[in-house]
């Protein structure tokens, strides 16, 4: 295929990609989307594959096996798991880039300068990404040794392992003759970074942080695309890049994060606020059937789902509770944290899977203005991103993160099964508030229980 050929399918994979990425911007068009990009790559690689002098038997073995990991990955994977097949997928694109990379450096030594800081770059940004992506995943495997390991002078040897890469890097481009010496010494002192950059972050950054390890796998590829001169490469590696970049912007913003404390691994404050004892102090609970009550005379109820939807698979449950309401005339709508669950979006993927329509979902700010005209708010598995902590004490890991402000509705119905805490790990004040009652269990059986007594009493 003539290179001018290949080029043109090259531009049609990445205008299928830009079409995917737009896709991807609304719930609407995400499968659509998620297509378009799919098949952008299919393309991208067919062309690819097709280009003269190719030998296909390592490339057949390493489809058979890679697509066949893939499809048991996906196929066996846990939605709540779904962050940490996001980490690795990030690593693998980061070690891809750093070994691609260094086979080009085995094969042309010689190359041209530019060639050699984009080698270095690929190097660098995919070894990073590739040991960050591992420790990211260890943590959100909850590996007990990998956690929070925290030292002084950390940064200081960030800071230092960070110029002794450059240094190397720099020598690769200037010394060819010792350039793959300097080439795998910097990915070894890179995949040591890219350990201690993230082995230090909180829980609560994690998703800050593999948004931000995507964006790197981004830029590793494309810097890969120009040691190779791949056009599609090049594109697909910036979009990757840009769009990682954007989406760490919108946890950071999301999170009260900036995106320097979360790129030089800043620690969070401890948290050692008021004990759970004293918050919970006057805790009332409910029952299913004393919510039902409570729903037959309201006109607007608001559902905030968190990370327990998702642990008790209650969409499908609380998608019906809605449409019950729904046909008794009651307002119902979705107040969705761009953090509530474990990775963007994810409340957003279990409600359309419930068939939850669009338009019911508010994002936080729009739920937040009228908040105090809501009647009922039923907070189900949802637990940091309601705590109304994150506005009062500035000592909190989750200081000054936006909540959604259920306390300020009429009635709260808090919908878990105990007092424990969430994923920042600190105790709740919501629970104890005069207008909230707690609905003690499992989210799916309670939202069932709740439908039941809705109907029992019509
Ligand atoms: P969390 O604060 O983690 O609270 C979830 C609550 O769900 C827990 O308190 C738990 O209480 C309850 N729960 C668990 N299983 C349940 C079940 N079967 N039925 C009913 N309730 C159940 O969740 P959130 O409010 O969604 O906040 C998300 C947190 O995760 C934030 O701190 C965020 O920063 C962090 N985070 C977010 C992401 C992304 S990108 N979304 C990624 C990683 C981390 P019980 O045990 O008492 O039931």
């Amino acid at each position: 295929m003539s290179p001018a050929i290949t080029d043109l399918v090259y531009l049609l994979a990445a205008v299928l990609f830009i079409f995917g990425l737009k896709g991807l911007t609304h719930p609407r068009t995400a499968v659509r989307g998620n297509l378009l990009g799919a098949l952008g790559m299919l393309v991208a690689v067919v062309v690819t594959l097709l280009a003269q002098g190719i030998d296909y038997t390592l490339i057949v073995i390493g489809l058979v096996i890679g697509s066949a990991i893939g499809a048991i990955l996906a196929l066996k994977i846990r939605m709540t798991a779904m962050p940490q097949l996001v980490a690795l997928f990030n690593g693998f694109g980061g070690g891809a880039s750093v070994l691609v990379a260094g086979a080009y450096l085995v094969v042309r030594p010689d190359s041209a300068a530019d060639i050699l800081v984009a080698t270095a770059a690929s190097g660098l940004i995919g070894a990073v990404t590739f040991s960050g992506s591992l420790i990211a995943w260890a943590k959100l495997e909850e590996l007990k040794a990998i956690r929070d390991v925290r030292f002084t002078g950390q940064q200081a040897l960030n800071a230092a392992l960070f110029l002794v890469c450059l240094g190397l890097g720099f020598l690769l481009v200037t010394q060819p003759a010792s350039a793959n010496l300097c080439y795998w010494g910097m990915v070894a002192v890179a995949l040591a970074l890219g350990v201690f950059l993230v082995i230090s972050i909180g829980g609560a950054d994690m998703p800050v942080v593999i948004a931000l390890l995507n964006s790197y796998s981004g830029l590793a590829a494309a810097a890969t695309g120009f040691v190779l001169s791949n056009n599609v490469l090049i594109i697909s590696g910036s979009l990757v890049g840009a769009s990682g970049i954007i989406l760490t912007r919108i946890m950071c913003a999301a999170m009260n994060r900036s995106l320097a404390n979360v790129m030089f691994g800043t620690l969070q404050p401890s948290g050692d606020g008021a004990s759970a004892d004293d918050v919970y102090a006057t805790v009332k609970s409910t029952s299913p059937e004393e919510v039902a009550m409570l729903l037959e005379v309201a006109s607007r109820v608001v559902i905030v789902p968190g990370y327990g939807m998702a642990v008790a698979q209650a969409q499908h449950s609380v998608s019906e509770l809605a449409k019950l309401l729904q046909a008794r005339q009651v307002r119902v709508e979705f107040g969705i944290h761009p953090v509530a669950g474990r990775m963007p979006g994810h409340m957003n993927v279990l409600l359309a899977e419930a068939d939850v329509p669009y338009d019911s979902l508010k994002e936080m700010d729009e739920i937040n203005s009228e908040m105090e005209q809501v009647d009922v708010a039923i907070v189900l598995g949802a637990n940091d991103v309601v705590n109304p902590v994150a506005r009062t004490d500035p000592n909190s890991p989750i200081a000054g993160m936006p909540i959604i402000n259920v306390d300020q509705a009429r009635t709260v119905i808090v919908i878990k099964r105990s007092l424990s805490p969430g994923f920042a790990g600190i105790p709740n004040p919501l629970f104890a508030a005069d207008n909230t009652l707690m609905l003690f269990g499992d989210g799916r059986r309670m939202v069932t229980d709740i439908i039941n007594a809705l109907k029992e009493a019509s």
